[in-house]
């Protein structure tokens, strides 16, 4: 015990704000809050403090005030976004802060103060948290909730959960990581006590497993729970809620992860659990020898990636991925793997680590039975006269077979021909839109001798394929 307890306050000590830092943030928020509800008025809105801040569980490095700024029902989406904005670019204004715009369900303004951020997001005020019209619409609630219910004397456990999950990246609900979003963690400290104990009952979870703090739902019940949020391997019901998994984005591999993470940490407490070192990232040496031992073979799609945010860009090129490789496959080139990863500006790598990349130019089509004489007439009608035509039609085993000329040889130029089309072929072959939009602009299809480059110029796509090649075990 005292091994754990040693760990947690040396890790504590680097993460918690200090006395002057919370008091520091907390007036500025103060501040900041009041200066909103001057400005907020004239449009019949109100403002409020939101998030870890009003239950003291942010971390030194994310010193964040999030405003929420509750308008009339009687607006509408348009006009709140509209109002929104406005209201948000004053009060950034009135603090003096750079003004940036940033897009979740909606457009919202934040601002930035020296090492401080300020989010204004704009909601609607509404009775109950049932009856939201966007996801935002509950943060006022989760405030009000927590401040009720969240014991003052746990908020370290939450810095210490959130830092835990931060260093091996399944920290935040965003599209790209997966994971356990803030309130997520104040929630499941509020669930189940101390960081340990969190890690206790976490090491035990199964896939499918409900937490349910306001006891909404009774045991017979769980099984239309785990129907209604099929797919979600935890399920944290919103205390505010009851319809609303506040686990949702938690990825099966998030959910995993966190549980390996747990029984190891119980088993053997160490504070690198707490700050992980970058990984290495892989040489072009390194790249060459596992290429050559697995025998596969590698196709990488280099793109400019669109400038949207990431928690649209992220699906969009997961997307894409899962596209090509069906694609490939519908021509018999079988992908083993596949991958995608961007820096979110400048680069989108899609790779495709080929079972099958060429394919001889025999292709035996194997037609009806001889006795099925109307489709064997149809089978002989399509190849007889076909320019593709190389033997047959002849018979084996009581069927007709043809022996034509291959389409695509190579998976290479066939990928190449799928994507060098304009944008609306390109949606129309279901690639989303954005991405699109971009490749019809510009793609390359790299192998392994061209990718290398890229290895060598850039350390996190480098590290990408570090990871690609050693799977993390999840077990
Ligand atoms: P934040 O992402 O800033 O979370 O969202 P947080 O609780 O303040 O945690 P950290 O310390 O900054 O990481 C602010 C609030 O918006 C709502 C929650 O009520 C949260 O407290 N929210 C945010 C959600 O309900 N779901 C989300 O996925 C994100
Ligand atoms: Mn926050």
């Amino acid at each position: 015990m005292k091994k754990y307890q040693e760990i947690l306050l040396k890790v504590l000590k680097k993460i918690k704000p200090s006395k002057k830092e919370r008091e520091r943030l907390l007036s500025l928020a103060e501040k900041a809050l009041e200066i909103t509800n001057e400005v907020a008025k004239a449009y019949g809105a109100e403002a409020i403090l939101a998030g870890s801040l009003t239950r003291d569980t942010w971390l030194k490095d994310k010193e964040e005030i999030d405003i929420f700024v509750l308008f009339p029902e009687s607006l509408s989406k348009k006009q709140l976004e509209k109002v929104g904005l406005e209201v948000g670019k004053k009060v950034v204004e009135r603090l003096k802060g750079k003004i940036v715009i940033k897009y979740a369900q909606h457009p919202y303004v934040s601002g930035i103060l020296g090492k401080y951020r300020v989010e204004i997001v704009p909601c609607y005020k509404l009775k109950s948290a049932e009856k939201i019209k966007s996801a935002v619409d509950r943060t006022p609630f989760h405030v009000e909730y927590l401040k009720k219910n969240f014991p003052p004397d746990l908020s370290d456990e939450s810095r210490l959960l959130k830092q835990f999950l931060k260093a091996n990246g399944i920290y935040g609900a965003d599209a790209k990581t997966q994971g356990f979003s803030g309130y997520l963690c104040d929630l499941l400290v509020l669930a189940y006590g101390k960081f340990l104990d969190v890690l206790r009952n976490a090491s035990d979870w199964k896939p499918g497993e409900i937490i349910d703090i306001e006891g909404y739902w009774e045991e017979k019940d769980y099984p239309r729970l785990r129907r209604m949020f099929k797919g979600e391997p935890l399920i944290v019901i919103d205390p505010v809620d009851r319809n609303r998994n506040v686990a949702a984005a938690v990825s099966a591999t998030s959910f995993f992860k966190f549980k390996k993470l747990a029984k190891e940490f119980l088993k053997k407490p160490g504070e690198s659990f707490f700050f992980k070192k970058k990984e290495m990232s892989l040489t072009v040496k390194q790249f060459r020898s596992i290429a050559k031992k697995r025998r596969t073979k590698f196709l990488f799609v280099v793109f400019e990636p669109p400038e949207i945010v990431p928690d649209i860009l992220w699906p969009q090129l997961r997307k894409t991925t899962e596209r090509l490789k069906n694609i490939l496959h519908q021509y018999e080139f079988s992908v083993h793997r596949y991958a995608c990863w961007t820096d979110e500006k400048k680069l989108a790598v899609i790779m495709l680590e080929m079972e099958v990349w060429e394919l001889p130019s025999v292709d035996e089509k194997i037609g009806p039975l001889i006795f099925d004489v109307k489709n064997s007439e149809r089978f002989i009608g399509k190849y007889k006269n076909s320019k593709r035509l190389i033997n047959g039609p002849y018979i084996r085993d009581n069927r007709w077979i043809v022996e034509v000329e291959r389409g695509w040889k190579s998976a290479k130029e066939k990928l190449e021909d799928t994507l060098d089309e304009n944008e609306s072929i390109l949606m129309a072959k279901g690639i989303p839109n954005f991405i699109a939009k971009q490749i019809a602009k510009k793609f390359k299809v790299m192998d392994e001798k061209s990718i290398e480059r890229l290895i060598k110029t850039n350390k996190e796509f480098g590290r990408f394929l570090k990871e690609y090649f050693k799977m993390e075990s999840l077990a």
